[in-house]
């Protein structure tokens, strides 16, 4: 393999210029030509690509965002667009490519790989949602953020005596309210993977008030409800005054983790390994800090598996 591209796709996570410029330097390493796709799988079908250098990913190892774009792009399901892409890919001379983001990129990659282009998925997204790996790149910058959020609404929590529903992203998962709300310290965490029952979380409240417990954090994930549902609820059913907080998009924002930047590293120069071994189709990840790969299909077919001990922890230290 003597050309590869790189795109990013989806929503954007902390990390993922780093990933980029871990591609493009161990490709150039290889002697291998680096094309940037920019604006994801819609930059791809409408040709938006440009030979990376070394110099071209100088200076972005510290940055949020992604210097290539990003986009969603639905229509991608449609083989018809897909194949638009493949032909992009053909005139520009490119024989593999590296996909960053979430499971909608990894069906991307998958699709492509199935036309004749063999892909590497390397995981990014805040949300943590990614089987084949334990963390996605972008999860742990995006949980400080959370953290510090928390620890800014506790100072004014507890000089209200107040109680405080925080919702969190994540889609459809709950890994980054679960990990913010133990290290934050929460009194109670709300995430998809686990039921809730507000009768519960109201006498918790309650009892923690009669024992002197002055505020309280609750922090909810966006995939079970909004937090001003929550709020409602819990004034309702347990009368307390309840302010809430919806984080939002900065928690996508923010220079990258040390951890982040170094798991960008490690992922995006193997996934140009896999690509000259001519293994297209796996999606790279970490596992007990090992750099693994797996086929893109089982990681799209398996759901990623929360650490619920966590919770229970949480139960335990927020008694
Ligand atoms: O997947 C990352 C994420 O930030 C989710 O946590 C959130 O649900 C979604 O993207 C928001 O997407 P958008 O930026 O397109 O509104």
């Amino acid at each position: 393999m003597k050309k590869i591209g790189v795109l990013t796709s989806g929503g954007d996570a902390p990390g993922m210029n780093a990933v980029v410029r871990a591609v493009v330097r161990k490709a150039i390493y290889h002697d291998v030509e680096v094309y940037g796709i920019y604006g994801g799988y819609a930059g791809l079908v409408s040709g938006n690509i440009q030979q990376l250098n070394l110099g071209s990913v100088g200076d972005i190892i510290h940055r949020g965002g992604t210097m290539l774009l990003s986009a969603r792009l639905p229509e991608f399901k449609e083989e018809e667009v897909q194949l638009q892409a493949v032909e992009q890919l053909k005139k520009a001379g490119i024989e593999g490519l590296v996909v960053i983001g979430g499971d909608g990129s990894y069906r991307g990659a998958k699709a492509l790989t199935a036309h004749g282009i063999p892909c590497i998925g390397v995981p990014g997204t805040i949300d943590n949602d990614i089987s084949g790996t334990q963390f996605t790149i972008g999860f742990d910058t995006a949980l400080n953020t959370v953290i510090d959020a928390i620890d800014k609404i506790r100072d004014t929590a507890t000089s209200h005596e107040r109680t405080f529903i925080i919702e969190v992203m994540g889609r459809d998962a709950g890994d980054l309210a679960l990990w913010a709300g133990l290290a934050g310290g929460a009194e109670t965490i709300i995430i998809p993977e686990e039921n809730y029952d507000i009768h519960e979380i109201c006498d918790r409240l309650k009892k923690g008030q009669e024992r002197g417990k002055k505020h309280s954090i609750i922090i909810v994930a966006e995939g079970v409800a909004s937090g001003t549902e929550i709020g409602k609820q819990i004034k309702e059913i347990g009368g307390m005054d309840t302010r809430v907080s919806i984080l939002g998009h900065i928690q996508r924002g923010g220079s990258p983790s040390a951890y982040d930047r170094v798991l960008a590293s490690r992922l995006g120069a193997r996934a140009v390994e896999l690509l000259l071994e001519n293994r297209g189709g796996r999606a790279v990840g970490i596992l007990n800090n090992v750099v693994v790969d797996s086929d893109i299909t089982k990681v799209l077919a398996e759901s990623h598996i929360i650490d619920l001990d966590l919770l229970r922890l949480s139960k335990q230290l927020s008694i």
